[in-house]
């Protein structure tokens, strides 16, 4: 299930270009949630191919993990303007999607404040979750939860994008052959 190419369901239609599909190994036992779509995400239609795409693919590489072997979406399908956060309303309308995405896999990553916020209602510091690992229902199923950092707030600090590679290690050492 995902959305129709016409797709109204949010206020978000009204400026997107494309709508940004799952990319990656759609069948992988590990899906990284972002945000939502940026200016490049919206005009490839494609997920984290712009600067924040660049820091995950660096950050993974370091750890020996090919960015094929994930699949990869976001909260929402289109960009918000300005590249804003996502509305609780946006997320929501956008959620359907998202839990068809993630049913039945091994483990989830919400990469961020939004992320998070959508799927475990966190309103908190990432500082305090980050690499926590937990349990999210995802159409009647427990699922492992991974919280970890944006790759865009890895761009200056030191900190986060160490912890975004324990994340890395995590799912390199436990959950990807
Ligand atoms: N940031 C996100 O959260 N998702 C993208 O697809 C690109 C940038």
């Amino acid at each position: 299930m995902r959305p129709e190419p016409d797709c109204r369901l949010c206020r978000l239609c009204e400026n997107r270009t494309n709508i940004v599909l799952p990319s990656g190994n759609l069948s992988s036992q590990v899906v990284f949630v972002g945000e939502a779509p940026g200016e490049n995400e919206d005009l490839s239609g494609k997920p984290f191919v712009g600067k924040s795409g660049k820091i995950l693919n660096a950050i993974m590489e370091e750890e020996g993990i090919d960015r094929s072997a994930v699949m990869i979406t976001n909260t929402v399908k289109c960009r918000p303007p300005n590249n804003r956060d996502p509305t609780k309303e946006e997320m929501g309308a956008c959620r359907p999607f998202l839990d068809r995405e993630m049913s039945g896999r091994k483990v989830i990553v919400g990469l961020g404040k939004s992320a998070c916020r959508d799927l475990l209602g966190y309103e908190g510091k990432m500082a305090d979750i980050v690499n926590t690992e937990m349990s999210i229902n995802v159409l009647g199923k427990d699922v492992l939860f991974i919280p970890t950092y944006h790759p865009a707030a890895c761009i200056y600090s030191r900190e986060s994008r160490d912890a975004l590679r324990t994340t890395m290690r995590i799912l390199r050492d436990g959950y990807l052959e």
